[in-house]
């Protein structure tokens, strides 16, 4: 996995922290903790993210416990004895304007946790309380819920989790990932078409996917400069973000 990667925003309704002008477009950027345990040139620390290409990064990833649904933390050594935190809170000193913001789940947190907190206000509300308190405590200005994922039943999820899942502010689409150690071989992450070898839910993780291709489906497909990925969406224009579908 990248310790840095972009990600696309798809819908908007205004932020609650800062001076961020919600219609302005977001360069979502994300950290990976675990970046800093890969060997040589690979390691990838705070002290790389090149703060002045992004308008957000989100630091990844704390848990929430299935005890008092409260934050987890994941990493204490790195997140909080090394002051990994702290060092990424400070980072809009040397990048004014910068958001910065706690990713809270992530696919090793698994999404039954996250569907058994949804579905009972007492955890939720448990939850929130100790969000705002990390983010006081340590200077984040939002944070960012990564619940992989909401119906997900293979993974611990139930049909509920739809309307048990509140939109707040953004929505953080992820454009990376496809490929990775697990797969055995390198390969793109945003590959156009269906590879020879792609099985399963393989098959349509891709951009021209025959329901995109479909012009009559109304998908505006693109490609992002920055990210050097195509990509689609459908409902809005990323000029005109809000009221999106
Ligand atoms: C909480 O999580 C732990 C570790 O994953 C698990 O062993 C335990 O069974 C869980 N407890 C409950 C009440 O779900
Ligand atoms: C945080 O910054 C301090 C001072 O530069 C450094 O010693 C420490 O290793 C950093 N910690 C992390 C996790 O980046
Ligand atoms: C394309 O989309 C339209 C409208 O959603 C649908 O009626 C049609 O069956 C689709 N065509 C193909 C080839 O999937």
């Amino acid at each position: 996995m990248k310790g840095l990667t972009l990600i696309l925003l798809l819908g908007i309704l205004g932020c609650c922290y800062g001076v961020w002008d919600p219609n302005k477009a977001r360069i979502v950027c994300y950290f990976s903790n675990w970046a800093i345990y890969r060997e040589g040139i690979g390691r990838y620390g705070i002290e790389d993210i090149p703060g002045s290409k992004c308008t957000h990064i989100v630091y990844s990833f704390v848990g929430v416990s299935n005890v008092t649904w409260e934050i987890l933390i994941l990493d204490q050594e790195n997140d909080v004895d090394k002051m990994g935190f702290a060092n990424f809170t400070a980072l809009p000193q040397q990048y004014p304007g910068l958001q910065t913001m706690l990713a809270i789940g992530g696919w090793g947190e698994g999404g039954k946790k996250y569907s058994q907190m949804a579905g009972v206000p007492e955890r939720r509300r448990s939850l929130i309380r100790s969000i705002v308190e990390y983010m006081n405590r340590y200077g984040f200005h939002g944070f960012d819920l990564d619940w992989e994922y909401p119906g997900a039943t293979d993974r611990g999820g139930t049909f509920k989790d739809k309307d048990n899942f509140l939109l707040l502010d953004a929505i953080h689409v992820m454009t990376y990932d496809l490929r990775g150690n697990w797969a055995g071989f390198a390969d793109v992450h945003s590959p156009l078409y269906k590879r020879p070898f792609d099985q399963y839910a393989y098959e349509k993780l891709n951009v021209i996917c025959p329901h995109v291709q479909n012009e009559t489906s109304g998908w505006t497909r693109k490609f992002d400069d920055i990210g050097k990925c195509p990509y689609a969406y459908r409902g809005c224009t990323m000029g005109r973000l809000r009221g999106c579908r």
